[in-house]
């Protein structure tokens, strides 16, 4: 049985199926990924552009430079892998993007890791909370309630993952027959650790990992073809 067939049994025979996406699902939709070699953290520092420090030391430079992420969202659209994802019946899409291509292709239980780009927050944490145009993001500017800087609604590096969303993918990943983990390098921690806690892993990746190693299968090849053949209705002819 080769691979695909093998990944397709797989999630036949579950009753309840999870995916755990990063980067790479979003990358055909023209979204750069983060340690590849062209990835955002070879062009930008993310100890200034992805953390709290960073944005206290150059607010204007870290705002401008969301604003240009979100502007660069609001052109795209989701890509073949988002629109198979969210035609499925999986109880729960756990990804690590901030994009929200996974909706935009229809997908209504989706949980974000690492926050969402098309919200803000109060970055003194007094609950203010409010949604973004992508296509005209906000300049920088205070919280209408505390003073404080407002900034990107995602989590940086050294902060905590929101609360509700950790559980809930913990819990879903716990119960689910069958994880698919896609296009992500699982470097980074605490989300990648939850992969850990999956029954049967089906790993999906334009190249090996070391995720695709442990898993019980492991398909390599660009997310939005893959993930459309894995999850496509058997055709009745090649069965
Ligand atoms: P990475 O950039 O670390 O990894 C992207 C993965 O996607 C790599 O393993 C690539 O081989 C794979 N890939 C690239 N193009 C692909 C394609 N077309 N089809 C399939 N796979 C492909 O991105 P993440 O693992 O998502 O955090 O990174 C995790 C976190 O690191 C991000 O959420 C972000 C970043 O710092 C925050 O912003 C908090
Ligand atoms: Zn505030």
């Amino acid at each position: 049985m080769d691979n695909l067939r093998h990944a397709r049994t797989l999630i036949s025979e579950a009753s309840q199926v999870v995916s755990f996406s990063g980067a790479g699902l979003s990358a055909e939709s023209g979204i750069a990924t983060f340690r590849d070699p062209d990835g955002v953290w070879s062009k930008v520092d993310p100890a200034v552009y992805a953390s709290a420090a960073g944005f206290r030391a150059r607010p204007n430079e870290v705002s401008e430079w969301y604003g240009h992420r979100r502007r660069t969202l609001a052109m795209t659209n989701p890509n073949a892998a988002h629109l198979a994802l969210a035609a499925t019946n999986w109880q729960l899409h756990i990804t690590q993007n901030v994009d929200n291509l996974l909706e935009r292709a229809g997908a209504n239980n989706v949980v974000h890791l690492h926050g969402v780009l098309d919200h803000d927050r109060c970055q003194n944490g007094c609950g203010y909370h409010c949604a973004v145009d992508l296509s005209n993001p906000p300049a920088l500017h205070t919280c209408p309630d505390c003073g404080s800087m407002v900034r990107p609604d995602v989590v940086w590096f050294g902060e905590m993952l929101p609360e509700l969303a950790w559980h809930l993918a913990e819990t879903a990943i716990e119960q689910a027959d069958v994880t698919v983990v896609i296009g992500t390098s699982g470097e980074v921690w605490p989300a990648a650790g939850l992969i850990g806690g999956a029954r049967t892993v089906i790993a999906i990746n334009r190249e090996p990992t070391k995720i695709g190693r442990h898993a019980a299968v492991e398909l390599i090849g660009p997310a939005a073809t893959v993930v459309p053949a894995l999850v496509s209705p058997a055709d009745p002819n090649t069965r």
